[in-house]
């Protein structure tokens, strides 16, 4: 517990809930970009508003530089809080200005250097005035001496006025928050939807494994993607415990069948001895015993496949294994062998000799006179055959007989059969070698076939 809580601890500066973390990713991310949006439109407003003071202190120059030149300077002037104008005599006294000015005594002086009939300068603030104002200063020689002309407006600031700040810095702000609302929304829907599969995951248990967990709504394709494979994965786990289940409850009845008689004939042996046919009694328990062990045998044999256990593989010569194994017994019935010569392959050749006893002895008791054991080898495969010439197997029984404890004639033959394990073993063997085990059409008799790909 104590690691998973420390993976789940804080790292870096968001925080780790999804939710949270994304919509705090996107706020500072639209943020930053509302923050670069506004300066440049500031800017531009700012300049906007610079060209149109520049517009107005041209035109009232070019209005009054002939008005002066012609000494025909009316006393009020146009202006007002965004326009100051002034004009001085020859002797510094104001002839006519704006109406603020009116009787001001000059707000700048002609600057001694630089242009020698206009001059602009900043005046923070220009007598008699408020704040920053950007001064055009005119000199206009006429007969009786040098004329000033004072123009002036407010310096403009680079983001324009206070009002559009104030404005776009509001408008940016509804924005970011927009967009962090709006991720949260989207956000949370889609983890609302893992959270869902997430709790019906923690639900789910060896007694509940029917269950399945919720799909999301059809625009969150990958999250109804991972649900679906999530209900796909437990389906298989289901049908794997279940499997197991039926197994084990299989293993334990077959285990206790023979169990039982043994016990029950030792125990009657011993109530009563002079009555006990000792040498009868011993020869039944030992075939008890017999039965117990094959069936331990298969089932150890069966988890080491389950475990896949590495197989040991070497380049086997097929048509020697199996002419080898048929000749190690005699049968019951005759053994026809149509072995192709020098056919190879690349297998653990104890595996495969025990899924060839097997098959064949399933064909020995199945088969009526007859088994034909064929090798062969082409392009893609090797292949194994045992044919027999009993009843064979049903279509719908063909992949039933692979399953374990399968036994189809079960009741008339128990004793006489195996452990009804041999073919789930076979099987298993034929997909450790990456191959296959099926039972094919024949005219007559089961016909068991084992392909095992070649690879060139
Ligand atoms: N050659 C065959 N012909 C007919 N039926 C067969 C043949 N081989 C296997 N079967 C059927 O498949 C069942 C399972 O076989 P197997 O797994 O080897 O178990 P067991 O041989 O112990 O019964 C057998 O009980 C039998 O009903
Ligand atoms: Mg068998």
């Amino acid at each position: 517990m104590d690691n998973v809580l420390r993976r789940f601890s804080r790292a870096g500066p968001f925080p780790n809930s999804i939710r949270a973390r994304r919509s705090l990713q996107f706020c500072v991310v639209s943020a930053l970009v509302f923050i670069g949006a506004s300066v440049l439109f500031l800017m531009f407003t700012g300049h906007k508003d610079a060209e149109a003071a520049r517009a107005r202190v041209t035109h009232a120059v070019e209005g009054l530089l002939p008005l002066i030149r012609e000494g025909e300077i009316p006393a009020v002037l146009p202006g007002g809080d965004d326009l100051a104008i002034q004009v001085l005599d020859p002797r510094g006294r104001t002839v006519g200005a704006s109406p603020r000015l009116l009787g001001h005594p000059p707000i700048a002086a002609f600057p001694a250097t630089g242009h020698p009939v206009h001059a602009e300068q900043v005046l923070c603030p220009p007598a008699g005035l408020r704040g920053c104002m950007i001064a055009d200063s005119y000199k206009v020689d006429r007969p009786d001496g040098v004329w000033l002309l004072h123009v002036a407006v407010p310096q403009s600031s680079w983001y324009g006025s206070t009002t559009v700040l104030a404005f776009v810095t509001g408008a940016s702000l509804l924005l970011t928050a927009t967009v962090a609302a709006g991720t949260f929304y989207v956000v949370n829907r889609d983890v609302t939807a893992i959270d869902a599969i997430r709790a019906e995951l923690a639900e789910i248990n060896a007694t509940a494994l029917d269950r399945r967990v919720p799909l999301a709504a059809p625009n969150q394709e990958e999250i109804n993607l991972l649900a679906v494979t999530v209900n796909d994965t437990l389906d298989r786990l289901e049908q794997a415990y279940n499997q197991l289940r039926r197994f084990t409850a299989d293993a334990s009845h077959d285990l206790r069948s023979p169990l039982t008689a043994v016990r029950t004939r030792l125990e009657d042996a011993l109530a009563y001895p002079q009555d006990t046919d000792w040498p009868e009694m011993t020869a039944a328990v030992l075939a008890g015993v017999d039965r117990l062990q094959a069936i331990v045998t298969d089932l150890l044999t069966l988890a080491r496949l389950d475990a896949r256990a590495p197989l040991a593989p070497e380049r086997t010569d097929l048509t020697r294994l199996v002419d080898t194994e048929l000749d190690r017994r005699l049968r019951r019935v005759a053994v026809v062998k149509d072995l192709q010569p020098d056919v190879v392959a690349d297998c653990d050749p104890l595996r495969i000799a025990r899924l060839l006893i097997n098959l064949v002895d399933n064909a020995e008791r199945h088969a009526t006179s007859r088994i034909t054991v064929s090798v062969r080898a082409d392009e893609s495969a090797v292949t194994l055959e045992v044919l027999d010439d009993g009843t064979g197997i049903a279509a719908e029984d063909r992949e039933v007989v692979f399953t374990r404890f399968a036994r189809l004639d079960a009741a008339r033959n128990r004793d006489a059969g195996g452990t009804g394990l041999g073919l789930a073993i076979a099987r298993e063997i034929a997909e450790a070698h990456r191959g296959t085990l099926t039972i094919r059409d024949s005219d007559r008799g089961a016909r068991f076939v084992l392909r095992l790909p070649v690879d060139r």
